[in-house]
């Protein structure tokens, strides 16, 4: 089976939408490592990443043992605490989003996530060699609600198309890169897709407004720095950060967006993986239950095509830098 999308739009409307790029062959295996063709790959699949299109993997790349599947398909028959999405945090190596009297599965369930967080990490620095180490690793997440009807308020629901942006984690133009596993042995996940940010961004660039220069005497640099010394709230977040944020909510806030924006809609099927950025593709998930997906930050100085980047967009509009 393959993620064929289950609407196929004329050429003319296709335009600026995300593609699917098809991956069938176990990529990890067809060409060794550190080779010429290995890296030339490697360039290749970033700028597919980088043009707003999803690399598709109908066979998962690397094994989730059958018996820690099982475990994580059959927790919300047993557990209360599992009804919503559960962090793996690499960095700390501990995981949230379960209640105190989850402890024995919160251990199990840290070292899944733990093997699946290393297991992507490994793939994504052979496959993706421009990459390779150029990035922060943030969260890993278990998925184990059905999306479809799933209530959430309106900026939390995902079944609305958006582009990623996370006020927590700032990341000051570098890129959301997020791999996912679709580990439901039966229903597919179903995805679907709006125009990509290079089609679409520059409209919300001026419907919105984008940050204007930041002062650059002395006195506001200092007033800025010493925020960011004592941990102001919001020190951290670029005006870039601000723009996608409010990008994010406006897409979905915005009911006329929502519902005559063209859409493209796909399968995933069972055992299958994808990746995107999700700061490029729009994107909504409809349907699924039970997935596995790990977050990478990736530096905006690897990119193979940098003027592509949601950022250099909009410093191209703005005429100004929207990072810190
Ligand atoms: C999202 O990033 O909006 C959700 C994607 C998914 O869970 O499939
Ligand atoms: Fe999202």
């Amino acid at each position: 089976m393959s993620a064929a999308p289950s609407q196929v739009l004329p050429q003319s409307q296709s335009e600026g939408m995300s593609q699917l790029v098809d991956l069938q062959v176990a990529t990890s295996a067809s060409t060794p490592v550190a080779s010429v063709d290995h890296v030339a790959r490697g360039r290749w699949l970033c700028s597919q990443l980088e043009a707003a299109n999803i690399l598709f993997f109908p066979h998962a790349p690397f094994e989730i043992a059958p018996n820690d599947r099982e475990f994580l398909l059959g927790r919300t028959q047993t557990s209360s605490a599992l009804h919503k999405n559960v962090a793996y945090r690499p960095a700390e190596d501990r995981i949230t989003g379960l209640a105190k009297s989850e402890e024995q599965e919160a251990a199990r369930l840290r070292v899944i996530l733990k093997t699946y967080s290393q297991n992507a990490t490994r793939f994504l620095g052979e496959l993706l060699t421009p990459y390779a180490g150029n990035w922060k690793l943030d969260f890993a997440s278990f998925r184990p609600l059905e999306e479809r009807g799933r209530p959430a308020r309106l900026h939390a629901r995902n079944d609305l198309p958006h582009f990623d942006s996370f006020p927590t984690r700032p990341t000051n133009g570098d890129r959301i890169l997020r791999f996912f596993s679709n580990i439901n042995p039966k229903q597919n996940r179903v995805w679907a897709t709006s125009q990509t940010f290079e089609a679409i961004g520059p409209h919300f660039a001026q419907t919105l407004g984008l940050p204007s220069a930041r002062s650059n005497n002395p006195v506001a640099r200092g007033l800025r720095d010493l925020a960011k010394a004592i941990h102001f709230p919001g020190a951290r977040r670029s005006p870039y950060d601000d723009f996608m944020h409010r990008c994010h909510n406006a897409m979905k806030e915005d009911a006329t967006f929502r519902e005559t924006c063209p859409k493209q809609r796909w399968e995933f099927p069972p055992g299958s993986s994808w990746m995107v950025f999700t700061d490029s593709v729009s994107h909504a998930v409809l349907e699924g239950q039970y997935a596995l997906e790990q977050t990478f930050l990736i530096s905006r100085a690897a990119m193979v095509e940098p003027q592509k980047s949601p950022i250099a967009i909009l410093e191209r509009i703005a005429g100004h830098s929207l990072s810190i």
